[in-house]
């Protein structure tokens, strides 16, 4: 039993991976970013029966970051599992993607799991021991269209989490990278979108592969968010647990393509499966 911390845990699948550790036994420090949109997660904690420490955590805010976790340390003395679970998504073509959009995804999905390792590794370099689990996506393997700024932010966390792998195991400290497929939270709905409007040069290309990709396996079902919970805490506490883990059917079927295939045959059956020709 040790003390997990998990960021963006008001609701999806921080939730339920706070949720999932305390029931498994451990101190959770739960981080949200606004203290008043913790109620769903107070209310689901109570139902379980459960204890979280819910802290304020924004992973865009330094400030906030290095705070949450001198208070943690402070109160339990130790920090024996980081989930760097944040994150916002953004729909749209890349042409149409402005700063203002791709640096909030920017500084929410790549900036802030690097503010949170910069704040806990000198203590976890001190115990000898910690574990670091990065929440990615399938999007961290697989770039496809309209979602290529949220993508390059995946695919700079897996990059990050990849050296930092190599870099801390020395001091007795483990890195996972989970990428999940599709699963039920509020994410889709939350995401930024780069150009709602109908004008766009986009919009018939974007309707065409929304329709088309809501064909794929397994997208009319999204998972359970517990599955992923429980991969983040199977990652989190097995220690023979690979760096990279794909949670989903849709996710590791893609991934098994994209590793069978070359970059021109991956292409000739992502358009074909899609009917996603010019
Ligand atoms: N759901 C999927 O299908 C899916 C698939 C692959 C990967 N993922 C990844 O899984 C992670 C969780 O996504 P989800 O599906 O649970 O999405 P979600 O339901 O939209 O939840 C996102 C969480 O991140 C928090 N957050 C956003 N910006 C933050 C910030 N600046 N500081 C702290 N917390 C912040 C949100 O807090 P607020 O309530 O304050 O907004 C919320 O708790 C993300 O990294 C996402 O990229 C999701």
């Amino acid at each position: 039993m040790g003390v997990a911390l998990v960021t963006g845990a008001s609701r999806g699948l921080g939730l339920a991976t706070a949720l999932h550790f305390a029931r498994m036994g451990e101190t959770v420090v739960a981080g949200v970013r606004h203290r008043a949109r913790a109620n769903a997660l107070g209310r689901a904690a109570a139902a379980q029966a459960v204890d979280l420490d819910v802290v304020a955590l924004d992973v865009t805010d330094a400030a906030s970051v290095d705070t949450a976790v001198a208070r943690l340390l402070d109160g339990y003395g130790r920090l024996d599992i980081v989930v760097n679970n944040a994150g916002v998504g953004l729909w749209g073509a890349v042409e149409e993607t402005e700063d203002a959009y791709a640096r909030i995804l920017f500084e929410t999905n790549v900036f802030g799991p690097l503010r949170v390792c910069r704040a806990v590794l000198p203590a976890m370099r001190r115990q000898g021991s910690g574990v670091i689990v990065n929440v990615s996506s399938i999007a961290g393997r697989v770039a496809s269209p309209f979602g290529g700024v949220y993508s390059a932010t995946k695919f700079a966390l897996e990059a990050m989490s990849e050296a930092l792998h190599y870099e801390v195991k020395p001091f007795g400290i483990r890195v996972a990278i989970i990428e999940p497929g599709t699963f039920a939270t509020g994410f889709h709905d939350q995401r930024l979108i780069a150009d709602p409007d109908d004008a766009s040069a986009y919009a018939g290309l974007r309707r065409r592969w929304e329709a088309a990709s809501a064909r794929l396996p397994g997208r009319d079902r999204p998972g359970d968010p517990a599955t992923v919970a429980a991969a983040v805490y199977e990652a989190a506490t097995s220690h023979a647990h690979p760096l990279r883990r794909l949670v989903g059917a849709d996710a590791e079927l893609i991934a098994q393509l994209r590793r069978d295939l070359d970059d021109a045959d991956f292409e000739q059956t992502v358009r074909r499966a899609l009917d996603f020709w010019e």
